[in-house]
């Protein structure tokens, strides 16, 4: 089977005119469909520029990338991608509804199907009573979810979060994950970076950590850190690594 997310050999600098930033430097990866993947690692590792080039945000200096077996490059390949940025920044004059109507019209979801898409995503989010409330008046929390129902809205195979439990409550929480979960169900693939290491333990199958721009390890989780039997955390496993890696 293709996987359907295929980096090799990955390159990525930010260049200014005081300094150049070396982001990513040589990432080999992977992802299977129907797995979900957690991408971790500290502050500055890279993660976000990762997903940015997963995207086609940033344009990588290699060809390399292909998501759902086309090139990063070709539009077609964002056609069944759901994308949680880091920083939820919608315009603050929509409501909810009408955030999700746009994106769902321009991903051309039919009208009626996404009616009935909308209604669910804002039940499962929890966005009942604010549903058509201005966005400018939302918490932090608040935004997330509309963030996690707009990168759901095109029905997508694969969903690209970018620590989408940041800012949420722990029942909103709990909530995303049987999201996650009942997608991972359905067939489709998430791939979520996350500081929130319990979270990633507990649902992902497979895990990378970056530092430094370059993956240090990757795998199921239990084979990442030695073993059931080993009875390792995987926030102990992340201080040593990073620590051999500082
Ligand atoms: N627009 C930019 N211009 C210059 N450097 C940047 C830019 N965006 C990110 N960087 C640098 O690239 C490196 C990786 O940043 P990135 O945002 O990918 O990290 P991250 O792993 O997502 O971190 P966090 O966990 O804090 O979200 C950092 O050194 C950062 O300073
Ligand atoms: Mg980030």
């Amino acid at each position: 089977m293709q996987p359907i997310i295929k980096v090799k050999d990955l390159y990525y600098s930010y260049k200014d005119r005081h300094k150049t930033v070396e982001a990513i430097r040589g990432i080999d990866l992977e992802v299977n469909e129907g797995e979900i993947f957690g991408f971790i690692g500290p502050n500055g590792a890279g993660k976000t520029t990762t997903i940015k080039l997963l995207l086609g945000i940033l344009i990588p200096q290699t060809k390399d990338i292909t998501i759902c077996s086309r090139s990063v490059t070709d539009p077609e390949a964002r056609r069944k991608v759901g994308y949680m940025p880091e920083t939820a920044n919608y315009y603050r004059y929509l409501t909810p509804i009408e955030l999700l109507t746009i994106y769902g019209k321009v991903s051309g979801v039919d009208t009626k199907t996404l009616k009935t898409r909308i209604d669910q995503l804002i039940e499962q989010v929890d966005l009942e009573n604010d549903a058509m409330r201005l966005m400018g008046t939302f918490s932090k929390g608040m935004m997330q979810k509309v963030s996690f129902a707009q990168a759901l809205v095109n029905d997508p195979d694969l969903l690209i979060l970018d620590e989408p439990t940041g800012g949420l409550d722990p029942v909103a929480r709990m909530k995303m994950r049987s999201v996650i979960l009942r997608l991972k169900a359905e067939g489709k693939t998430v791939f979520f970076s996350s500081h929130e290491l319990s979270e990633v333990e507990l649902i992902c199958d497979r895990i990378g950590l970056l530092a430094k721009g370059k993956i240090v390890s990757i795998g199921a989780v239990n084979d990442v850190l030695g073993g059931k039997a080993s009875g390792q955390s995987l926030e102990r496993y992340f201080l040593e690594k990073i620590g051999e890696n500082t």
